[in-house]
Parts: structure tokens; sequence; C-alpha cells
């Protein structure tokens, strides 16, 4: 690993790092800072301003006066399909630079960091395509009276946002809020917020008005609390832990604010038998540690068939002790470091209860080098559906492995949890495929595949995974509200 850092290329610039309000790089009011980290080293690289109450406030106010006496409630829903369309210009154009940020902040692999950026570039086309679409109907209403509904507007949008995917959450939040006409302060993960702030230049640059988008970095607790309690946000869309939706839940009360959520998960991914086995090894390899596991939809309960148990197992250790974790930066690595040393903390912590619970530990289960938050990719065999590992999110490279015998059986066991974020299912069986995907309750069933994520199609969880969806149309139905207008026709 050390060779790798040694030759990693030249670092991304950090070019800004102050609150975005009203179109203005500003100080906060109270000169916080917080610290960002590389995670593949522990070294601070940049400090950034961190807001607090009062510049939720200010931002609050800059993105009412947007709404409400600004350029941006008064222009043609397509202009504002051009300004996102330029936005996305931008972004592409930038791509690279953004990816390297990316990678650096975060430590997914530079190949993911491309990866989420054309997802990026996707999901804000996607959306500037819907601004002049999002349509009202006519009502045939009893009497004489012509019905119609608008669509308009929440208002002021609070988005808080987590560090897996800084720029994919932030584009997921944008997209769907700004096509709709709404305007935004968005709130970054406290670990990595300089990827927004080059967002929020070359939004500047787009020429989104003053007010629209306001970027207020900060810690959860002051200013991402702030935001849920302001009377003047109408809507707090989050993408975090479970824990944090409920206080955020039971904060957004006192305002009766809309909220939506996308949460964790602890995703079974089913193997049968009668799979193609060796695209279900790549597949359930791929499941659980895509960016080291750190992945809201991560495949984490692999549930093999007795049958195949043995041998699958054998070809995903081979495949794990072979991957090269190390420098994100570096084009060869396959998995960078965690996000943080509490997350570090967090995962040796279960690998702990994994082993103390009787699980058989059959690769990793440690960290890997010296420095940097790096965990070898891991797998536990013979898990029992209570132990900790079966049931909690444990957002890293940890797999549980857990034989099952028939398709009843595997489909209740896969269900008996109470997250609901995605499922998967790998056999040439066309029936157990349709019918799996019609019983498990999960916002998200692939088949014969994992992690495809498209922005058009909607996205979210069933139970504990969430409320709402994001991405496709469904998305616009959180981002806007219906009035009706009702007209009495002659006398
Ligand atoms: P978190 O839920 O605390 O943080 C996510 C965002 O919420 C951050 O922007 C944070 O500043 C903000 N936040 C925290 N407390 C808040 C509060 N009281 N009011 C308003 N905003 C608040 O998640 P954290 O601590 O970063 O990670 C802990 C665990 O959460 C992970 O190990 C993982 O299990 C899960 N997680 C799930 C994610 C997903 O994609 N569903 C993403 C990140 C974390
Ligand atoms: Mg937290």
């Amino acid at each position: 690993m050390s060779q790798a850092l040694l030759s990693r290329p030249a670092r991304p610039i950090v070019r800004q790092t102050k609150l975005l309000i009203d179109n203005r790089w500003v100080d906060p009011v109270e000169g916080g800072t917080l610290e960002t980290i590389d995670p593949s080293t522990g070294e601070v690289i940049a400090i950034v301003a961190a807001g607090t109450a009062a510049d939720v406030d200010k931002a609050v106010k800059a993105a009412r006066r947007a709404l409400d006496h600004g350029p941006w409630g008064q222009i043609d829903a397509a202009e504002r399909g051009n300004l996102m369309f330029g936005l996305a210009n931008l972004v592409e154009g930038h791509a690279k630079d953004l990816a390297a940020l990316e990678s650096l902040n975060c430590g997914k692999t530079i190949a993911d960091s491309t990866g989420d950026l054309e997802g990026v570039v996707n999901t804000l086309r996607y959306y500037a395509g819907w601004a002049d679409k999002i349509e009202g109907k006519t009502v045939p209403v009893r009497g004489n009276f012509l019905s119609y509904t608008l669509r308009q507007p929440v208002g002021v949008v609070g988005q808080i946002i987590p560090w897996n995917f800084p720029l994919l959450m932030l584009a997921w939040k944008f997209g769907p809020a700004l096509a709709c006409g709404n305007t935004i302060v968005l709130k970054p993960a406290e670990q990595t917020p300089l990827t927004a702030l080059r967002i929020g230049e070359l939004a500047i640059e787009a020429g989104f008005p003053p007010g629209v988008i306001n970027i207020i970095n900060g810690y959860g607790e002051t200013a991402g609390a702030a935001m849920v309690a302001h009377p003047d946000i109408d809507k707090i869309a989050f993408t975090g832990h479970v824990d944090t939706a409920k206080i955020i839940t039971r904060q957004a009360a006192d305002t009766l604010k809309r909220t939506t959520f996308e949460l964790g998960g602890k995703s079974p991914n089913v193997v049968f038998a009668d799979a193609d086995i060796d695209a279900a090894v790549e597949g359930a390899f791929h499941a659980i540690y895509f960016h080291g596991g750190q992945c809201c939809t991560a495949g984490s309960r692999l549930f093999v068939e007795k049958k195949i148990h043995a041998e699958f197992v054998e070809r995903l250790a081979t495949k794990a002790k072979a991957r090269k974790v190390g420098d994100p930066l570096d084009p060869a690595t396959q998995q960078g470091p965690q996000v943080s040393q509490e997350q570090l903390d967090k995962i040796l912590h279960y690998v702990g209860l994994g082993k103390s619970e009787g699980a058989t530990l059959v690769s990793g289960g440690e960290r890997s080098g010296d420095k940097g938050f790096f965990v070898a990719p891991t797998i536990f065999d013979n898990v029992k559906d209570d132990m900790a590992i079966a049931r909690d999110e444990i957002f890293g490279p940890v797999v549980s492995v857990l034989p099952f015998s028939t398709f009843e059986e595997v489909t209740e066991r896969a269900n008996n949890t109470s997250y609901g974020l995605a499922a998967a299912i790998w056999t040439k069986d066309i029936d157990k495929a349709h019918l799996f995907a019609r019983q498990v309750k999960a916002g998200t069933v692939w088949v014969n595949c994992y992690h495809v994520v498209d922005t058009t199609t909607p996205f979210g969880g069933f139970k504990m995974s969430g409320q709402g969806r994001e991405n496709g149309e469904a998305a616009l139905e959180h981002y806007s509200e219906t009035k009706t207008v009702t007209i009495k026709l002659g006398s």
C-alpha cells in the first residue's frame, strides 16, 4: 500500500471552503470549522467552514426570497430545465476533477467515482427534461364548475445527505427539487464537504439565480438539526441512518414538515443452485464489496442453497483474498478505505461480534495496513439469522453467508428483518424469480444482477428502510404540492 500511496496522482485542488448563501461565498456567523480527512492516510486535507443555526437561518431567508420575490419563482419551467441542462454540461466538463476530489475525500476508487459522476450528469439531465412536463389535470367535477389542478413547488427544501455517495446523493436531491421549482438548502455530510462546494461554484457559473441553491456544511447535531427545526423550511429530504431519521421525524413534528427518508438496509441476496453460478459468484461479490460495503443496498445477507454452499463460499473467498485494497486514486485499486475512523471502529466491532457469536470467519476480519481506514474483504460463513452480523447494518466489507434449503424457507427468512431496501435472486427458473420478486418486502428487487440503479426508476425502502421514493417520476410527487382550482361557470 505504501508503494501505491507514493505513486498516487497529484492531489486534487480544494478551491472553495466557505458557505454558499445567496450566490455568495461567506464565512460562518460563529466562525466554526470542520476538518476534512483523507481516509487513505487519516491526514487533514482541508479545513472547511461549518455553519450553525444562524447560517441556516440566513440561507433559508435567501431561499425564501428567491422563491417568493426572485426570478426563480417567475421563470418559465423550460428555462428552469435549461439551467439544469447547463449545470449538467458543466459537471460533465469537470467530471474528471470532481471524480478525483470525490475519491480523495470519501475514499471510493476512481473507477467508482467516475461511475458516480456519470450518474450525476444523467440525473440532472433526466430531471431537467421533466421541468416543463410536470402537469396538472382538468377534473370532471359535479355541477357547473371547471376544476383543474396545479403542481407547485413545496417551497424551501432542506436536504441532508451522507458521505457514501456525496455527489450522487446531491444530484438525486437537486434533480427533482429544481425540476419542480423549489429552492434548496443543502447540508453535505461532515466527512465529505468538498465536492458539493465545487458544484456550488458550477451552479453559479450555470446561471442559477441567487438563493436557489445554498450549501451549508456543518455537523448534523447543529446545522442539520437547525434545518429540521426551522419553521420556514417546508420539507426535509434525508439519507442516512435509521436512528437519525427517527430524531428528524420527532423534531419535524413541531412544524409538520414534509419528510422523505432513504435509510439503511440488510438486503438479502439469494442464490439458488439452478443459477448461473459464475455470474452469481461475481454478482454476490459485487453486491457486498462495491464501495467497501458502504452502500445502503449492500447485499450483506447472502443466502446460498445448501447444495452449492461449500463451493460457493470457497470461490467467494478466493476472490476476496485476491482483492486489491489500497489507494483509491490508483486505477488498479479495487477497494479503497472506509470513510472514517468511526466507520472502521464500527466494522471491527461487528467482526468481533461475529467471532464471539460463533460464525465461521473464512476471510479477512481485520484492518488492512497501519494507516488509513482500510478493511480486508471479510466473509462469515454459517451465520444464524439472530446473530448481530445478520441483523444489523454494518456498512462495511463484511458478508454474512446463510445456507438455506427451500424457496419458502428462504423467502420467509429474507423478509425477517426490519429493513426493506433491496433484495436479489439468482436463478434460471422464471417462476421462482417472479414469485420472489412479488413476495419479498423491498423497494428494489434484482433478478440475476445487483446494484443496477438508474435515475429513471423509483428507488426507496419498505419498512424501516425509508419513506417516499427518489429517482424516476415518483420523486416529483415529493417535491410538489397539488393545488385544486375551481371556477364557477355561468350564473
Ligand atoms: P448519519 O445519519 O448520522 O448522517 C447522515 C447525515 O445526517 C449527515 O449529513 C449528518 O450530518 C446528518 N445528521 C446527523 N445527525 C443529525 C441530526 N440530529 N439532525 C439532522 N441531521 C443530522 O449517519 P453517519 O453517522 O454518518 O453513519 C452512521 C451509519 O449510518 C452508517 O454506519 C450506516 O450504517 C448508516 N448510513 C446509511 C446511509 C445510507 O445510504 N442509507 C448513508 C450513511 C450512513
Ligand atoms: Mg451519525
